[in-house]
């Protein structure tokens, strides 16, 4: 289940104009379309490349944090915040430096953790209880990550478009996440609450 949080409609031109209009029919929209699936396909690549001969958890989700800020356009942070007993803890992160501890239920990443589901959020502003983290953020998306069916943490992308995030961005980033946790082994202190 996704959860998109609506806002005052920003007009359709102001998302990214690298990903604007994914979903068109036109020329120019199948063009955009297709860019931004070469994008997902060759940062699918990239990971699949670095997490070959690597299982060491924070190695990985370090280089997927990186990985992704710097090939994704129109991010400001891009990160992870894991979870510690009934907290989220901060990860890697590219990015200007976060909260460090956002508890379950709390802002854009404790509402998708609690839910164990995707967050879209086009309008940051119009998210009640967002936690701002960096002024320059306007859009946010933040995903779930599972070890084996078991909850690890959240994935957070923030941008400083509106409406930067689509479903097809959750869905590939998704399956980054997936591969990313394939490939990964979490130590098992990761799940305990702190001491
Ligand atoms: N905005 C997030 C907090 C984390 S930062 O964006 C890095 C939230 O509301 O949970």
């Amino acid at each position: 289940m996704n959860r998109h949080v609506s806002d005052a409609a920003p007009p359709a031109n102001s998302a990214s104009q690298s990903f604007d209009g994914a979903h068109g029919a036109s020329g120019a929209d199948a063009g955009a379309a297709a860019a931004k699936a070469a994008i997902y396909d060759r940062l699918a690549h990239s990971l699949r490349e670095l997490i070959a001969d690597q299982t060491d958890f924070l190695a990985n989700i370090s280089n997927f944090a990186a990985l992704l800020f710097s090939g994704l356009p129109d991010l400001n942070w891009a990160g992870f915040y894991l979870l510690r007993g009934t907290d989220l803890v901060l990860g890697p992160f590219q990015g200007k430096p976060a909260c460090a501890c956002i508890p379950l239920g709390d802002g854009v990443c404790g509402t998708a953790a609690l839910q164990r589901a995707a967050v879209l959020v086009p309008n940051v502003h119009a998210f009640p209880g967002h936690i701002v983290c960096d002024e320059a953020s306007r859009s946010e998306m933040v995903l779930p990550m599972f070890k084996d069916a078991t909850f690890i943490g959240v994935f957070d992308l923030d941008s400083p478009v509106l409406s930067r995030f689509d479903d097809i961005d959750r869905a590939r980033i998704e399956q980054l996440l997936q591969l990313l946790m394939t490939g990964t082994v979490v130590p098992q202190f990761r799940l305990a609450p702190p001491d």
